[in-house]
């Protein structure tokens, strides 16, 4: 309700809201949360359980959130099982690391420019999205569009937003050139494509041979991508043959490890740059002393938090509203699977691909 009041009564309503601040009134309290919680490291589907959490008093600049949606990214399933560098501490951890809520409650003392009804998200992104209800300072959380669908600004941070850093970040990029990616399919790779076309830069894109790969290619040519090849398919001496009138990429992003990078550097031009976000394979990189020798190229690495920790991410929520304007604006699209928060055991076991590949899953609250 709130939400609709005119601007004047909105300042006017947290006027009187930080007036309480020095009244005798009592603090606002949260609504009782359900969190998905784990007091040791080990497999999700042995350590994770669901947990009635205790109403919580908002300090004077706290905001609640209900939450509305939040992903299983892989980093999500490696932090509890204990083998990502930064954790949240045990016992009591809470899954989770982004996604979007809407503001149920404010502090007394609240100046940003929140009400009732907004979305939110976390930003940075921090610990503990699994959850029905989440207490936070308000300067933890960024006002959302809310004209896009919910699981678009509860997954816009995490991978979107890697995929626009690492194309800007490494090469200076200009229209015409390309660049080519393993993971293709994942969200990161499918920004990655979108991303590029809209900035005039081609992607040729690997993929893993598996049941269901010729429509995921088909899938990743609708998104924009000029070429998409399986690993299979690249089994050859001279991979550059495949490519056609497109440049030889001098950028190649690789989230998967062991043979899908071998493919990858294989397209790479003299001087190229392969960086390395993800392992998915869990297979090492294996290099060809040759292609230090002969082809000079680099490697490098990029981690999402180390960047949010670095003074270049002050601008984090300018490019978040830009990838939500991009998903408004039909640009920017990635298939996942929105699934009811009492379906957690399902959830887990999609995002684990122990069915085989799956939609990126996303849990409604
Ligand atoms: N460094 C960073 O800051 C950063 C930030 C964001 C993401 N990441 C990493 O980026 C990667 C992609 O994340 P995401 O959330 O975009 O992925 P996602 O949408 O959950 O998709 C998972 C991807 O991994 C592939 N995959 C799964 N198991 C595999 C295996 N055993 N061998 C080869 N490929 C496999 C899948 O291929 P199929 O389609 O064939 O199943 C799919 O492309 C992850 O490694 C993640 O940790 C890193």
């Amino acid at each position: 309700m709130a939400r609709l009041l005119p601007p004047t009564l909105q300042i006017l309503r947290r006027r009187c809201a930080s007036r309480s601040h020095f009244s005798t009134a009592p603090s606002p309290v949260s609504p009782p949360s359900k969190a998905v919680l784990y007091d040791e490291h080990g497999a999700p589907d042995q350590v994770l359980r669901v947990a009635d959490v205790p109403p919580v008093h908002l300090g004077d600049r706290d905001v609640c959130v209900r939450m509305l949606a939040a992903p299983i990214n892989p980093s999500d399933i490696n932090r509890i099982e204990g083998v990502y560098p930064v954790r949240p501490p045990l016992p009591g951890a809470v899954g989770g690391y982004e996604g979007v809520g809407q503001v149920h409650a404010l502090g007394p003392a609240v100046t940003a420019p929140l009400s009732p009804g907004d979305w939110v998200i976390p930003s940075p992104p921090s610990f503990g999205t699994w959850q029905t209800y989440i207490v936070k300072h308000e300067s933890v959380w960024h006002k959302v569009r809310s004209d896009v669908p919910m699981e678009y600004a509860a997954t816009v941070t995490v991978n979107p937003l890697t995929a626009l850093r690492m194309l800007q970040d490494f090469v200076k990029l200009n229209p015409g050139d390309a660049i080519v990616q393993n993971g293709a399919t994942s969200i990161v790779g499918q920004s990655v494509i979108q991303l590029a076309k809209v900035h005039g830069i081609h992607t040729i894109n690997i993929i893993r041979d598996r049941p269901g790969s010729e429509e995921a290619k088909d899938k990743l040519k609708q998104l924009g991508a000029d070429e998409v090849f399986m690993e299979s398919q690249l089994d050859m001496k001279n991979v550059k043959n495949l490519l056609g009138a497109l440049p030889e990429p001098a950028l190649g992003f690789n989230c998967v490890g062991g043979n899908a990078a071998s493919l990858l550097l294989k397209f790479l031009r003299q001087g190229g740059t392969m960086v390395t976000y993800g392992g998915m394979s869990k297979r090492p990189v294996t290099v060809p002393t040759s292609y230090f020798i002969f082809k000079d190229i680099s490697l490098r690495g990029f981690w999402l938090q180390r960047w949010m920790n670095s003074d270049k991410a002050e601008d984090c929520r300018t490019m978040i509203d830009y990838l939500l304007g991009l998903v408004h604006e039909g640009k920017l699209k990635y298939e996942m699977e929105l699934i009811p928060f009492g379906k957690l055991s399902l959830a887990l076991e999609k995002a684990l691909g122990k069915d085989g590949s799956q939609p990126k899953q996303v849990m409604r609250f």
